[in-house]
């Protein structure tokens, strides 16, 4: 159904609703090649940590009990891995991503960590994921959701796709609001990180359109709504790095 008079955020430019998952698709188009080595480079590793974070929570069967993922948004593949890692042999994971640019960097690492059986990569839609109803016991989305352009259908589609008992988790970068680290933080998103995008990808405007898309996305207390209203119970979320980034969960009852 077509949208046409809806405008949304694309950064801090207003733009169509139908335009902005194109624009999106330009970013990780150009920077997917180097999008692993800039994620270390910006966050000084620390995204590894917030990943971590996100895969004890998700705290997959060690045992050869079956558990389904679908990692949505899961580009070169982080947060499959990481679980697949930490996980038993009933462990599978599906990355989901628009990008076929990120998904083929995915395919690359995978087969270099010989996981490859245990991770599928999936090219899809968030808003309109090519899964049947009620196939997955865990739904992750990791720094994806924010350029989502309508992140209720995204929601209402994890919704559709967990088990009942399935699990979601969302990580995504959020407000930092410890005074003095929140006028640091944003001295480096918006002098430090487009530069360095510049250097390592050649695209300053990609990482501008990244770090302005985080100053956009709604607060956690508005986001749990959101999440609610999808249908999710016991939403909860923890701040992580002073509010850098924000861990959101439900459940699927
Ligand atoms: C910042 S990357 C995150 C990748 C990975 N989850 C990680 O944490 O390293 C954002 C990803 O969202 C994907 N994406 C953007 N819009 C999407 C959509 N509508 N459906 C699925 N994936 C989308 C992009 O292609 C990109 O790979």
């Amino acid at each position: 159904m077509s949208e046409p008079d809806q405008t949304t955020h694309f950064g801090f430019r207003d733009v169509p609703l139908e335009d902005k998952q194109t624009l999106v698709n330009s970013v990780f188009h150009s920077v997917a090649q180097r999008y692993d080595l800039m994620n270390d480079l910006m966050s000084a590793g620390l995204h590894r940590a917030w990943k971590d974070i996100m895969v004890n929570t998700l705290n997959p069967p060690r045992s050869d009990r079956p558990f389904a993922l679908l990692d949505v948004a899961g580009g070169t593949g982080d947060i499959a891995f990481r679980a697949a890692k930490a996980a038993g042999t009933g462990f599978r994971a599906t990355v989901c991503d628009i990008n076929a640019d990120m998904l083929q960097v995915g395919r690359d690492r995978a087969a270099k960590l010989r996981l490859g059986n245990r991770v599928a990569f999936v090219d899809g839609n968030a808003e309109e994921l090519p899964f049947q109803g009620n196939s997955f016991d865990g739904y992750t989305i990791a720094f994806g959701i924010r350029n989502v352009p309508r992140i209720d259908r995204a929601l209402g589609e994890a919704y559709r796709v967990l088990r009942p008992g399935g699990r979601f988790l969302c990580l995504e970068f959020s407000t930092v609001e410890v005074p003095g680290l929140d006028r640091l933080y944003d001295l480096f998103s918006f002098n430090v990180i487009p530069p360095l995008g510049r250097i390592v990808t050649g695209d300053a405007e990609s990482y501008r359109y990244l770090v302005e898309s985080i100053r956009k996305f709604p607060k956690p207390v508005a986001f749990a709504d959101m999440i609610r209203a999808a249908g999710f119970s016991r939403v909860n979320w923890q701040t992580l790095s002073g509010g850098i980034v924000a861990l959101h969960s439900g459940w699927r009852l």
